[in-house]
């Protein structure tokens, strides 16, 4: 990996290069509630918004430093925060201001089929100038997101992604809300996007990791706090490519939602939160370092590769309380169906190929030279219409997906439409409730979930490394 992914320090030393190590204030990264400015208050009402993907400059790494040239929503990115209301219906006009066709995915919403955003299965893709109306009623409160899915991998990785958040009707008490919609970058000297998306290379390996990692579109500097405070923090890993493992130094943060799925309140192993992309945590912060003191936010999955992300800064004030705030962390619960797994039917999932595998999955069994595949099946780019479904299963039927990673690489795997419980990693039960729409499924590893089909479609289901989804690692179910 060392080869071609570049330390995010080179932005950091970059940055400071760029504005004469000059120190500045990041906007963008306050609670939705605080940055509810301007383009996000617009599409904020819960009801309705306009979205209007296409071309722009931004500035991601500060004022001083060139602008860089994305693809955004309504010329921001990551997209203007949507905030809807659970069960209370929403309506989104895409407008396309893009040179290409594009659609755009509700990631991990359980909404209508003919709503789910993919090009040539649930719609036709929307033409340059075109506009296409979503609609649906969010079931789920929670953390999600939107985006592209239509060549998207490169969509995605020049900026056309956005967060998503379905509001509880009775939110858990805190003293703030922050989101970090979390996006990693290849930048090159003059801030620019380095082109070359669909390397073989990287395709074939872990996808483009980039050098730049921003945090609601800009490289952020520090997060004031106060000592006692309790935040609710949803991260939102956005990235093409990039798996985190954050560390929050001094500091215990309580998972309470994965995948915007409420879990039991719990800390993760080792302090740390694997978040591959695509997926989501909800996290509650007691803010409990010192007064005056500063605490780094390190990822550190690629391991040589560690860096701080963001820096925490207590402001000198005392405490605002003298314990954590008492009330409770769990959230409530959403009305996803309970797999009955007496009943369910089993489907294996073999994911296969990839460089260097040391595991017999090779690159074996490979069709039409894909880099990957599904129990030997290549479904490549943004999907082909003809290929036949994976597996077909009867609507209401309870099903366990038995993933099994012959590869040597990381997949985080992603189910359109449905929403499944984890229930073991190589034979082991997981130690917490884990839900989702995205599971991470390590080298060589075996994962089993379970969901009930309960949604009638032809579904999606891909790895979200983008290369690997373009490459191969990707398929339909048909629930019917
Ligand atoms: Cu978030 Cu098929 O994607
Ligand atoms: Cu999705
Ligand atoms: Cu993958």
């Amino acid at each position: 990996m060392t080869s071609y992914s570049i330390h995010p320090v080179a932005a950091l030393r970059r940055r400071q290069l760029l504005q004469g190590g000059a120190a500045f204030a990041v906007a963008g990264f306050m609670a939705p509630a605080a940055a509810a400015v301007g383009s996000l208050a617009a599409a904020s009402d819960g009801l309705t918004t306009k979205l209007l993907p296409g071309p722009t400059q931004v500035r991601m790494i500060g004022d001083k430093a060139p602008a860089t040239a994305v693809w955004a929503y309504s010329g921001v990115t990551p997209g203007p925060v949507l905030r809807l209301r659970q069960g209370t219906p929403f309506h989104a006009t895409v407008e396309n201001g893009l040179a290409e066709t594009t659609t755009v995915h509700w990631h991990g919403i359980r909404l209508p089929n003919a709503m789910d955003g993919v090009p040539g299965l649930t719609q036709a893709p929307i033409a340059p100038g075109g506009r296409f109306d979503y609609a649906f009623t969010p079931p789920d409160a929670g953390t999600f997101w939107y985006h592209s899915h239509d060549d998207g991998l490169v969509q995605m990785g020049r900026g056309l992604v956005g967060a998503l958040i379905v509001e509880e009707a009775d939110p858990p008490m805190v003293d703030r809300e922050l989101l970090w919609t979390v996006q990693d970058w290849r930048l090159d000297e003059n801030a620019q996007i380095v082109p070359g998306f669909n390397n073989r290379m990287e395709i074939a390996m872990a996808g483009r990791v980039g050098n730049t990692v921003t945090i609601n579109g800009r490289l952020p500097e520090t997060l004031s706090v106060h000592a006692g405070e309790r935040i609710r923090l949803r991260l939102l890993n956005a990235a093409i490519a990039r798996i985190m493992a954050l560390r929050f130094e001094g500091h215990r943060p309580v998972i309470v939602a994965l995948d915007g799925q409420p879990c039991d309140p719990h800390t993760p192993p080792n302090g740390r939160i694997l978040l591959g992309p695509a997926m989501r945590a909800d996290v509650m912060l007691d803010m409990q370092g010192e007064p005056g003191r500063s605490y780094a936010v390190v990822d550190d999955f690629y391991g040589g590769l560690a860096y701080t992300l963001v820096r925490i800064a207590y402001d000198k004030a005392a405490p605002l309380r003298p314990h954590p705030l008492a009330a409770p962390l769990r959230l409530p619960g959403n009305p996803v169906p309970r797999p009955d797994l007496t009943a369910a039917v089993t489907q294996e999932i073999r994911l296969q190929g990839g460089m260097m595998s040391g595991m017999g999955g090779g690159m074996r069994g490979m069709m039409g030279g894909a880099a990957w595949s599904i129990n030997g099946q290549s479904m490549t780019g943004d999907g082909s219409a003809g290929m036949p479904p994976l597996f077909r299963i009867d609507r209401g039927r309870s099903c366990i997906l038995d993933f099994r990673n012959e590869t040597a690489w990381w997949h985080p795997i992603h189910l359109h439409g449905h929403s499944f419980s984890v229930l073991d990693r190589d034979g082991m039960a997981v130690p917490h409730d884990e839900s989702g729409d995205t599971v991470l499924v390590p080298p060589g590893e075996r994962v089993r979930v379970a969901f009930v089909a309960d949604n009638p479609g032809d579904w999606m289901l891909h790895c979200h490394v983008m290369e690997h989804q373009v490459g191969g690692l990707m398929g339909t179910i048909r629930v019917a």
